[in-house]
C-alpha cells in the first residue's frame, strides 16, 4: 500500500525524546513510573467510587469518570513514548498517526466539557445548597456525562475529516514524540494556512475561553464560601483548590499548544509530558492522599476485603 488518499506518505517519523543514553534511561524510569501510577491510582479511583456506597454522590461520581478519561488520555500517547525511547527509527504509520490524534482530541474534549460539569456541580452544592440533590439528580449527572463525550466527538470530527482528507506528498517529520493536528497539518503539500486557523480556533481558542470561564467561576465560588463561613469550609476549599490546580495544569499546556505561534522544541516536550503525564496523575494524588471521605472509603474496602477472605 502506497497511497493513502491519493498521497504518497504512508508513515510518519516522530521525534526522539532524548538523545543521550543517560536521559534515555532516566526518562525510562520516570514515564514507565508515572504511567504505572496512572494506571493503578485512576483505577483506584473508579473502584473505590463504584463500590462505595457512600461515594455515589454526583462530585464523586463525576471525579471516577474524570479518572477514566485521564486513563484514557495518557494512554493514547505515554506507551508509546515510553516504547519509542530506545528505538532508533521512530515511525508511526498513517493510519496511527490519524488514530492517535483523533483519541487525544475526543478525550480531550470530553475532559474539558467534564471540568465544566464538576464546576457547576460545585457551584450548585456551594451555592444552591438547599436544591444542590434536585438539581444534580442521577439524570443530570447521566446528560452532563453524554454532552462531554458528544462534544468530544464533534470537536475531534470537525478536525480529523479536514486533516486525513489532505495530500501528504513528503517531508514526513512531524516534529514532535506524538501526532497532534497543528503539526501534521504543516506536513500537508499545499497551502494549509486556512486549515491550521480551523484547528487554532477549535483547540486553542475554546481552550483560553473555557480556561478564563471556569477561572471566573472558581473566584466566584470561592467569594461565595468566605460569605457563608461555616464548619465546611476548610473541606470546601480543599476540594476547589484541587479543581483549580487539575484546570490550570490541564489548560495552561493546551493553550500553549494550540495558540503560541512559534513552537519549540523543548517547550513542546514539556507541556506534552504536563498534559499527558502530570495531569492525569494529579487526581488520584490529591484525592487519595488528601481526601478524607476517600480515605474512610478505603479503610472501609480494606476491611470488607479482609473480612471477606476471613468468611471464605
Ligand atoms: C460516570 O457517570 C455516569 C453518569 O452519571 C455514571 O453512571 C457512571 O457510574 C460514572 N462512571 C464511574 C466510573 O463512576
Amino acid at each position: 500500500m502506497d497511497q493513502v488518499n491519493g498521497s504518497v506518505v504512508t508513515e510518519f517519523v516522530l521525534l526522539g525524546l532524548a538523545q543521550s543514553l543517560g536521559m534515555q534511561f532516566f526518562l525510562f524510569l520516570f514515564l514507565s513510573l508515572f504511567y504505572v501510577g496512572i494506571v493503578l491510582g485512576n483505577l483506584f479511583i473508579v473502584f473505590t467510587v463504584i463500590f462505595d456506597s457512600h461515594l455515589h454522590s454526583p462530585m464523586y461520581i463525576l471525579l471516577a469518570n474524570l479518572s477514566l478519561i485521564d486513563l484514557g488520555l495518557s494512554s493514547t500517547t505515554v506507551p508509546r513514548m515510553i516504547s519509542d525511547l530506545f528505538s532508533d527509527c521512530k515511525i508511526i504509520s498513517f493510519h496511527s498517526c490519524m488514530i492517535q490524534m483523533f483519541f487525544i482530541h475526543v478525550m480531550g474534549g470530553a475532559e474539558m466539557v467534564l471540568l465544566i460539569a464538576m464546576a457547576y456541580d460545585r457551584y450548585t452544592a456551594i451555592c444552591k445548597p438547599l436544591h444542590y440533590l434536585t438539581i444534580m439528580n442521577p439524570k443530570m449527572c447521566m446528560l452532563l456525562l453524554v454532552t462531554a463525550w458528544i462534544i468530544g466527538l464533534i470537536h475531534a470530527m470537525s478536525q480529523f475529516v479536514f486533516t486525513i482528507n489532505l495530500p501528504f506528498c513528503g517531508p514526513n517529520n512531524v516534529g514532535s514524540f506524538y501526532c497532534d493536528f497543528p503539526r501534521v497539518i504543516k506536513l500537508a503539500c499545499m497551502d494549509s494556512y486556512r486549515l491550521e486557523f480551523v484547528v487554532t480556533a477549535n483547540s486553542g481558542f475554546i481552550s483560553m475561553g473555557t480556561f478564563f470561564f471556569l477561572i471566573v467561576s472558581y473566584i466566584f465560588i470561592l467569594v461565595t464560601v468566605r460569605k457563608h463561613s461555616s464548619k465546611d469550609l476548610s473541606k470546601a476549599f480543599f476540594t476547589l483548590s484541587a479543581h483549580i490546580s487539575v484546570v490550570v495544569l490541564f489548560f495552561a499546556p493546551c493553550m500553549f499548544l494550540y495558540v503560541w505561534p512559534f513552537p519549540t522544541k523543548s517547550l513542546d516536550t514539556f507541556f506534552a509530558i504536563v498534559d499527558f503525564v502530570v495531569t492525569p496523575i494529579l487526581n488520584p494524588a490529591i484525592y487519595t492522599l488528601r481526601n478524607r471521605d476517600m480515605r474512610v472509603a478505603m479503610k472501609r474496602l480494606s476491611v470488607q476485603v479482609v473480612s471477606s477472605r476471613d468468611v471464605t
